[in-house]
């Protein structure tokens, strides 16, 4: 049976969906510092207009509406409808008016052309199913003068891997092992071939690197669940979660900090592209 893009996105969206109280919010830094980083590499200015495509629970977000101030306008859409009702709530608790969540499909935005000065995606576009064509759709929503700022992972933590493949040995048969690479967003040299081929000229590709603590494998197996990895786990059988977990306990052993709990660091890249300066419009014959 072939899997159509759609049913891709519905199970995507559907981890993220069941992810989401729990989403970025168990303690551990990682999607934040990504989050902060990407916005600051983007040059946000008061006023400016922002989209977040894909804003969870607002890593990215809400450093943007701070970077915005009040008299800018800062839009977040994601497809899980928990994700947009936790960060539009979060939004008004903390009295951000700039800010509006709503549901809306990362792959096409529904936003007239030219709509945005800069066009936020933190850790999304290599779970879309036609990234290439997710990123044009972006170019266009971009005001001339604007920016794209992308964020992608790099390169894991060895021990992180080793766990990965540690609670993946459990998997039933049948069940495709996750795929580590990110396809077109694998290497610097891809990412630039991917933003040409959508239209976009890269500015900037620098790397990030963020260290994780956490205080043990249980608090690492509740992050685990929180976010993408998700995926895994709700594959393993019931009856193999205590074997997996003690195989990614002693998967994590070079992780192990002297205070005794686990320190991992991952390098993710943040690229700042800019649209194509666009052909004029032909001038209609006489
Ligand atoms: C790894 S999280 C990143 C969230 C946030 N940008 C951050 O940096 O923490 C990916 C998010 O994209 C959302 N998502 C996945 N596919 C989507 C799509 N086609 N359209 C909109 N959101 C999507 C998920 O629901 C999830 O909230």
């Amino acid at each position: 049976m072939s899997t159509t893009s759609s049913a891709r996105t519905d199970s995507v969206v559907d981890v993220f969906e069941q992810a989401a109280s729990t989403y970025d919010r168990t303690g551990v830094s990682y999607f934040e510092p990504f989050g902060t980083a990407l916005v600051r590499g983007a040059g946000i200015r008061p006023g400016d207009d922002v989209l977040d495509v894909g804003c969870g629970r607002g890593a990215v977000l809400f450093p943007a509406a701070e970077a915005t101030g009040p008299t800018g306008h800062v839009t977040g859409i994601d497809l899980a409808p928990t994700m947009v009702a936790l960060t539009a709530d979060d939004a008004v608790r903390a009295g951000l008016t700039q800010v509006e969540v709503r549901v809306g499909d990362a792959q096409q935005p529904s936003f007239p052309p030219r709509s945005f000065d800069v066009v936020l995606a933190g850790m999304i576009v290599f779970l879309l199913p036609a990234p290439e064509q997710a990123l044009r759709a972006y170019a266009r929503l971009l005001r001339p003068t604007g920016r794209l700022a992308v964020s992608t992972p790099g390169t894991f933590d060895p021990a992180f891997v080793a766990a990965m493949d540690a609670l993946a040995a459990h998997l039933p048969a049948e069940q495709p092992r996750p795929a580590a690479a990110v396809g077109p967003f694998d290497d610097e040299r891809t990412i630039t071939e991917t933003m040409t081929a959508a239209g976009l000229d890269v500015v900037a590709i620098s790397e990030h690197r963020v260290e994780s603590r956490f205080h043990d494998v249980d608090h690492w197996m509740q992050w685990m669940w929180s976010h993408g990895a998700r995926a895994l786990l709700q594959h393993l059988p019931a009856d193999r979660l205590d074997a997996a977990t003690a195989d990614a306990a002693r998967a994590l052993g070079s992780a192990r900090a002297p205070d005794g709990g686990l320190s991992l660091t991952t390098a993710g890249r943040l690229t700042i592209a800019v649209p194509r300066p666009r052909d004029p419009a032909p001038v209609a014959a006489r």
